[in-house]
């Protein structure tokens, strides 16, 4: 056991590393950046929901259906706990894609100071994933609203030296990510935050890449919306989370009508719920959102400071093996200052898919391509890069397998 995780005891909570993987090799996951392992806890979790409640949530009077929406209403509560939000501030969603479609629908049909219209502007940044650009770009589009971005540095960070022209009184909304998942570095967005709050704009902070790894909490950021997958913090697909402040919420305009999110419904009008329910058309994820709060139960009881550290721990020691083996590069931030558990490399003269399977060969399982952000790798006059993302189950015989096959890759091609 080393001094910040038990990492072995961790690991048995996975079923996914009792396997083998090709030729016999143990299992490395280095892709929690595209979606974690589940842990058995969550996936008990469900099962117990599927065996025990089942039942269409806030529509039945009967004691299962009881249940059911207990269990959906605690896990808002654990998700709001998480963050530091209240309840009533918790939208669940399919996916952190569909909370910021949501966003971007709603504040289009979102009459009055918060609808986005022709003339405004929007703002983003070259380091944001693709989920964090198309539906800003679509109301754009829509609108007639201008969109602008931050430009991105080689190591990663944003250019804030045009701050003023870019977040100007004609600016709306603000959409940046927390951390970016190519790279891993995280931008400073203090002095984006209050700039944007200075001429009234609101900010939406992507949290997918940092909510499951450190602490995080909404209202010491000051941020107006948060949103985050589920998948990716141990818990099931199919649910994501929308936290917004409640007063914007509650004057915002659905994304998706339907069931359960009405007040009252005639043959020619319908008017909504409040918020959360407005948001949530339809029978819900319920099994997900119960699976996603046992993830956040597991997280919290780890640590999420301890997962954070030891993350940068295992960074910290990947990138020093890999500064040794010739012809890689690491892309973006070099070091372990303003970032998170990622990291991007290139070897010379070889494709990034070439690279993951060699790595395969190992039992190194790593994302290659352009990780769903392409005008960011676009920007650095890459095609693509090699990814691996650490999380609470790798440790440092990962970390040695990883290199040792980065190495295999060079060599296997030739590049020596
Ligand atoms: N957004 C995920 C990634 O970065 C899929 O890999």
């Amino acid at each position: 056991m080393n001094s910040i995780l038990d990492v072995a005891a961790i690991k048995r909570d996975f079923p996914i590393f009792s396997q083998e993987m090709r030729g016999g090799k143990r299992l490395v996951f280095l892709d929690s950046g595209a979606t974690s392992q589940k842990p058995i806890q969550v996936m008990d979790a469900e099962r117990n929901f599927y065996s025990t409640n089942n039942a269409a949530v806030h529509r039945g009077s009967y004691l299962l259906a009881e249940r059911a929406s207990e269990a959906f209403e605690g896990a808002r509560d654990r998700v709001a706990q998480f963050i530091g939000a209240q309840s009533h501030e918790i939208v669940f969603t399919k996916s952190a894609t569909e909370s910021l479609n949501l966003l971007a629908v709603s504040l289009e049909r979102t009459t009055g100071s918060l609808q986005v219209s022709e003339g405004d502007e929007i703002v983003v940044s070259e380091l944001e994933h693709h989920a964090n650009l198309i539906p800003w770009q679509e109301l754009a589009k829509r609108t007639g609203a201008v969109l602008k971005w931050f430009e991105m540095n080689e190591d990663g960070s944003l250019n804030l030296s045009k701050i003023d022209q870019i977040i100007t009184s004609k600016c709306k909304v603000v959409a940046i990510t927390h951390q970016s998942n190519v790279l891993g570095s995280v931008p400073d967005i203090a002095p984006i935050i209050a700039a944007a709050h200075a001429v009234g704009a609101l900010f939406v902070l992507d949290g997918c890449q940092s909510v499951p790894h450190q602490p995080v909490n909404v209202q010491a950021l000051d941020v107006d919306f948060l949103v985050f997958s589920g998948h990716k913090a141990l818990g099931p697909t199919g649910i994501g989370v929308l936290w917004g402040r409640q007063e914007l919420l509650s004057q915002m305009e659905p994304f998706l009508y339907g069931g359960s999110m009405i007040e009252t419904v005639t043959m020619t009008d319908s008017t909504w719920a409040e918020a959360p329910k407005r948001f949530e058309a339809g029978v819900p994820n319920m099994a997900q959102a119960v699976g996603l709060a046992a993830a956040l139960d597991y997280l919290d009881v780890v640590g999420l400071s301890k997962i954070h550290q030891w993350e940068l721990h295992l960074t910290n020691l990947a990138l020093k093996g890999l500064k040794e083996i010739d012809g890689v590069k690491v892309i973006g931030p070099q070091g372990l200052e303003n970032r998170g558990g990622v990291i991007s490399f290139t070897i010379a003269g070889l494709h990034p898919h070439d690279i993951g399977q060699v790595m395969d060969q190992y039992g190194v399982a790593v994302r290659t391509g352009h990780h769903c952000a392409w005008p960011l790798i676009r920007k650095l006059g890459l095609t693509g890069t090699t990814r691996a993302s650490f999380y609470l189950y790798n440790d440092e015989s990962d970390v040695e397998v990883f290199l040792e096959s980065v190495a295999g890759a060079r060599d296997y091609f030739g590049n020596r």
